[in-house]
């Protein structure tokens, strides 16, 4: 299902909504969240809901999609310390009840399984929050990622290290490897929303809109998955095709 809005503080307000009603219906929900710059208006939004609406929040787990490989929680453009920044450190949430991958780990294999195999035991994850890469990546899985991945490390592609490149004050900064969790453990979400916003946006949802599932395309997977939300602002839905836009509203 689609859901376009006017503008992105509108797609940001649903989407956080959707989070929220789900905390509030599921105080013990685990959940799967994940970063950069299409989620910042989503958590500012949640925190706001949260704070009118207080909810308990000492059964609530969450789970990051991914980590950048060699930064420590405490590098400003790492995930952990977004998360920290954005949504942690302003929830009264458990801090033993929040889960990112560590980017410095040794023993890779170890780790990855680990991550995948504890989000399993708690019984996976109720609702999966995800953005789209410009080369439809979800989390860290490029094209050509296996469906069937489980939490894995990841060469970045030369497309995304120029795209999050920017964030860091110099390009060559930018990690060349992360640590994500795959394509089956999202796909066994219960629910998803995909998020996307912003003109830059606008192209890889036209391509995932036509593209049949494919592993090019990661994101395809998800047209899989029976309880799939794409929220878009305007600009990122710019581009479907008219008879698209008109089955989609
Ligand atoms: C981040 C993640 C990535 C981003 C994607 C879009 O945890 O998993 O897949 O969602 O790269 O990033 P932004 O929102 O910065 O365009």
């Amino acid at each position: 299902m689609y859901k376009i809005f006017d503008s992105v503080e509108e797609a940001a307000y649903y989407t956080a909504q959707r989070l929220f009603s789900k905390i509030q219906a599921m105080p013990a929900a685990v959940l799967g969240l994940a970063t950069g710059s299409t989620m910042k208006p989503v958590y500012s939004q949640l925190l706001q809901l949260l704070d009118e609406n207080p909810v308990d929040l000492s059964q609530l787990c969450t789970y990051n999609l991914d980590e950048y490989i060699g930064l420590s929680a405490q590098h400003p453009q790492s995930y952990n310390y977004y998360m920290y920044e954005y949504l942690f450190s302003k929830l009264n949430l458990p801090p033993q009840n929040t889960h990112l991958p560590d980017g410095l780990i040794s023993d890779c294999e170890a780790v990855c399984q680990a991550y995948s195999h504890a989000i399993a035991s708690q019984g996976g994850l109720d609702l999966q929050l995800l953005g789209i890469g410009s080369n439809g990546h979800i989390g860290f899985n490029e094209p050509y990622t296996c469906f069937n991945s489980r939490t894995h490390v990841v060469e970045l592609s030369e497309q995304t290290r120029i795209d999050n490149g920017r964030f860091f004050d110099d390009q060559s900064e930018m990690p060349t490897h992360a640590i994500t969790m795959g394509i089956k453990d999202i796909l066994e979400a219960k629910e998803i929303i995909l998020m996307a916003t912003g003109r830059n946006k606008a192209e890889i949802m036209a391509q995932l809109f036509m593209s049949p599932i494919d592993e090019a395309l990661p994101a395809s997977a998800l047209k899989k998955h029976r309880n799939l939300t794409i929220v878009l602002d305007r600009e990122a839905a710019a581009l479907l095709p008219e008879q698209a836009l008109k089955s989609v509203i």
